[in-house]
């Protein structure tokens, strides 16, 4: 079947069986491997992208329900000039990306967070990455990394303000 969705700020149109799952058309029919097949039970966050701007799971969820709604995978987010964004910088510098299969997920948790609460807490942070399974960092490098993130954009929106009004 036809499915037309936005995919990374794109139209995109494209042909696929009707019970194929979210991400095998991401990374098999699209091509785009930055979303990770971990557990294909829904368990481990490493298949994360965003669905109208929230955290889902694509191992659950079949490519048919993305008609109409817009889709955001870690190859669509970058800084200016295709450059690592702030928080991807971030997770670098404080040591969260280690073997880095779960890292497009964590970014995309990070991501939405900041999106609905620009200035959480370490414990908001903890509970909104709690479905992101990490083996290596022990997941304080990477709350770290959003945190660090947060507190980053705070400052930069304030000067924005300042500097329009
Ligand atoms: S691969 Fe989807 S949650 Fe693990
Ligand atoms: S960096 Fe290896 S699983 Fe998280």
């Amino acid at each position: 079947m036809l499915i037309e969705f936005q995919l990374n700020g794109k139209p995109t149109q494209v042909e696929a069986p009707a019970d194929l799952t979210l991400l095998d058309l991401l990374r098999d029919t699209l091509g785009l491997t930055g979303t990770k097949h971990g557990c294909d039970i829904g368990e481990c966050g490493a298949c994360s992208v965003l669905l109208d701007g929230e955290l889902v799971n694509s191992c659950m969820l079949l490519a048919p329900q993305v008609a109409g709604r817009q889709v955001i995978t870690i190859e669509g987010v970058s800084g200016p000039h295709n450059t690592p964004n702030d928080m991807q910088e971030n997770f670098i510098d404080s040591g969260a990306v280690q073997c880095g299969f779960c890292t497009p997920g964590l970014i995309l948790a990070g991501e939405a967070l900041l999106s609905h609460n620009p200035n959480p807490t370490r414990a908001e942070i903890r509970e909104a990455i709690s479905g992101n399974l990490c083996r290596c960092t022990g997941y304080q490098q990477v709350i770290d990394a959003i945190e660090v993130t947060a507190q980053q954009r705070q400052k930069q929106d304030g000067k924005a303000q300042v500097h329009h009004g």
